[in-house]
């Protein structure tokens, strides 16, 4: 008996059969964090994840089905099926990792940092912030949040749910620094911070960022990592990375 309800147990439907017998893969992300994901004027979802999303939809022959969710429940959201795969800019970490499955990396980026232009030469890189009178801002939940915490341990930090709203509070002057991933510390600088702050453009942390699976599922997995090596390499992914990253 105990080995007949193993077999059973291997024979669990992937994820992969569903998505192809619903006719749509629905994508969990959050919208707001460029450029990987955001909202235009139309209301429409777009960005690097998302190109990459409706590629992979493509290549299974379904229907993007887009499902913007609120960051600190994505991965809760994830495991009780309200999406099939996470494709939101997520970094791989240990802990989330003990919760659910990653890709192969399918693009690495690292904290960066947004200062205020009054510390321009002054600051020079995340130590110099670690004094309890710089006041840094990041976003809950985020490895941005998790790099002041554990690395700059002595700043005061000020947490908000929306990154763009960390990242005004520096260009208001209202912060000395936000802590981020570099493509969107680019972004910010680039469209509001002349003459109101400097970035710091070199990463200091690691960040593969990879799609986030439920457990237990060896075949979207494999499904996954080979459309992934596959548009990394064929040119889809430098035409999405030339048009929405590259500085
Ligand atoms: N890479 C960072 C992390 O994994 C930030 C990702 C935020 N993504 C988003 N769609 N808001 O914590």
């Amino acid at each position: 008996a105990p080995a007949f309800s193993a077999d059973i147990e291997l024979a669990k439907t992937s994820t992969l059969e569903s998505i192809v017998k619903a006719g749509e893969i629905r994508v969990g992300f959050e919208s707001g964090y460029l450029p990987f994901e955001m909202t235009n004027t139309k209301g429409q979802y777009i960005g690097f994840d998302i190109d990459m999303g409706k590629q992979l939809a493509k290549a299974m022959g379904v229907t993007f089905t887009p499902v913007n969710t609120a960051w600190d429940g994505i991965i809760p959201s994830l495991i009780t099926e309200k999406f099939d795969i996470i494709i939101s800019g997520m970094t791989v970490t240990q802990e989330r990792n003990l919760a659910v499955n990653f890709t192969d990396p399918y693009i690495v980026v690292g904290q960066a940092i947004l200062l205020n232009k009054k510390h321009e030469g002054v600051v020079k890189s995340y130590k110099d912030l670690n004094d309890p009178k710089y006041v840094i801002t990041s976003k809950l939940g985020t490895t941005g949040e998790q790099a002041v915490k554990r690395m700059i341990p002595r700043a005061t930090y000020k947490s908000f749910e929306v990154e763009t709203e960390a990242v005004m509070e520096v260009i208001q002057g209202n912060a000395d620094a936000t802590v981020y991933d570099l493509p969107l510390i680019e972004i910010m600088q680039a469209q509001h911070g002349k003459g109101k702050t400097v970035a710091l453009t070199e990463p200091f942390t690691f960040e593969p960022l990879a799609m986030a699976v439920r457990k237990g599922d060896p075949d979207f997995l494999n499904f996954l990592n080979n459309f992934i090596r596959q548009y990394k390499n064929d040119g889809r992914w430098q035409q999405s990375y030339d048009k929405w990253i590259k500085s």
